[in-house]
């Protein structure tokens, strides 16, 4: 009969060895190993503090521990599906390592409160490194802001042209999303931050452990007040896979966009060749693949947060096995998004914009027109008075294939008779930039405030 440290002696009967291979976990969760030994280690260093086991083990322990960090950081511990999981693995190995001393580590402690607490380590580390790469991206973006500061831009509603921009006001938009996500992942960090450790099963224990000294321990902000709760609640598993779909969407959103930017059609931008790839048929072809795996990446996170969701529905208090279901969409969310972000930021720095391309495309489309408007607004013309006038002025100007300032004063004055070409003077793009007044436009002052805002910010 296979001996497991969770088999007690009430079994008489050997597991099946198809359930072994059902239940088990060591070939994902693995990857918690050194969370799991730093909470062990917390919890060995307590129960010796409470006199629940004596110095002498506690150095044991440590010490032991520390050997089997080493010997599975050197890929030498043997991985078997009939120890489950990697909490049974390090116990096992710490058995075998010290016999009985091994054998008093798991005393006030379960499974449950310490894969709980394992994830919460793990989640918050791996939480802290998407922050640091969702500011390299932001930085990457803030550093095109100064190197394309003249560049203006057709900004799309529809996908249809809409309005001049400064391509500054592109990048900061970018800055803008990336900052409510590091916000989403600080506010997430926040709430996770909460001790399960000493939670045990579900009830608590009759031993005087303090959970305080290993919360304390392990940096966390405070100790988790409910038992049953802290050792079954996964809310931060969700909310980070939440997170990192909304990043996913962002990331899914600026690759589109710049797709589209890099074909011949629209010619906007070129992306660093290192980041491309060639066809293997079509010699002048080069691909945006990784813009292309970033956009289709998201789906996965986008469903590893609706498994989630699902698994959780409908599950009882305290802990159920469902549970274990939890890492592999944790752990495939933050690799795959991790991954995109490493790629984004150096794209983002390689890219060049298509100048010639984009200011040639500036004088189509009636990129002035809302500045038109606004201008016969300040001139006292009601706002839908003068938005119908500048649309019958855009008909007769597509209808003779000329921009707006390229009307003649009869063809103005064919629409309204009080239009003449002192209209002229605010036409244009430039004109239109310079216009913009309101704050967090595009005017090229606010723009700026903006760049000194977020260079002080992102340092
Ligand atoms: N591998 C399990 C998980 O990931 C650990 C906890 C198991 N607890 C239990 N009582 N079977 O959730």
């Amino acid at each position: 009969m296979t001996v497991t440290p969770s088999r007690s002696g009430v079994f008489s009967a050997a597991t099946d060895k198809r359930l072994e291979a059902f239940s088990e976990s060591i070939s994902f969760d693995h990857r918690l190993y050194k969370h799991d030994i730093r909470g062990s280690l917390a919890h060995a260093r307590m129960l010796c503090q409470q006199k629940l086991i004596s110095p002498i083990e506690l150095q044991q322990i440590e010490e032991a521990l520390a050997a089997i960090q080493e010997q599975i950081e050197r890929g030498e511990m043997v991985f078997r599906p009939e120890l489950e999981d990697i909490h049974m693995h390090i116990e096992q190995a710490l058995i075998e390592r010290l016999g009985d001393v091994g054998r008093k580590l798991h005393t006030a402690r379960s499974r449950n409160d310490q894969v709980a607490t394992d994830l919460r380590l793990w989640t918050r580390d791996a939480l802290d490194r998407v922050d640091q790469w969702l500011l390299a991206v932001q930085r990457a973006f803030l550093a095109r802001c100064d190197r394309d500061l003249p560049i203006i831009l057709p900004a799309y509603t529809h996908l249809q042209r809409a309005q001049p921009v400064l391509a500054a006001h592109y990048w900061l938009a970018y800055i803008e999303k990336f900052q409510r996500d590091r916000q989403r992942v600080a506010d997430c960090r926040r709430r996770l931050n909460s001790c399960g450790l000493g939670a045990a099963a579900c009830a608590g224990t009759s031993l005087p452990i303090d959970r305080h000294a290993t919360a304390q321990e392990l940096g966390f902000e405070s100790v988790a007040s409910n038992s049953i709760d802290i050792s079954s609640d996964r809310d931060f598993v969700l909310e980070s896979v939440f997170v990192l779909a909304m990043i996913a969407e962002h990331l899914s959103g600026w690759a589109e966009e710049w797709i589209l930017w890099s074909t011949v059609e629209f010619g906007f931008i070129k992306l660093p060749q290192q980041f491309c790839t060639g066809s293997s048929i079509m010699p002048q072809k080069i691909n945006p693949d990784t813009l292309e795996l970033t956009r289709g990446k998201s789906a996965r996170v986008i469903g590893n947060l609706q498994t989630l969701l699902v698994l959780i529905k409908g599950l009882p208090l305290a802990y159920n096995r469902d549970l274990q279901e939890d890492k592999p969409p944790l752990f495939d969310s933050f690799d795959t998004v991790e991954a995109c972000l490493s790629l984004a930021a150096p794209i983002v720095e390689g890219a060049e914009l298509c100048r010639e391309n984009i200011s040639g495309r500036l004088e189509k489309g009636y990129l002035d027109a809302t500045t038109l408007m606004e201008h016969l607004i300040k001139n006292g013309i009601p706002q839908r008075s003068a938005h119908h006038l500048v649309g019958k002025l855009v008909a007769v100007a597509t209808e003779a294939g000329l921009p707006l300032a390229g009307l003649s004063d009869t063809q103005l004055m064919s629409v309204d008779l009080s239009l003449d070409g002192t209209i002229r003077e605010v036409l244009g793009v430039e004109k239109a930039i310079q216009s913009y007044q309101s704050f967090g436009s595009s005017n090229p002052e606010q723009v700026k405030s903006q760049i000194q805002f977020w260079t002080d910010q992102l340092q």
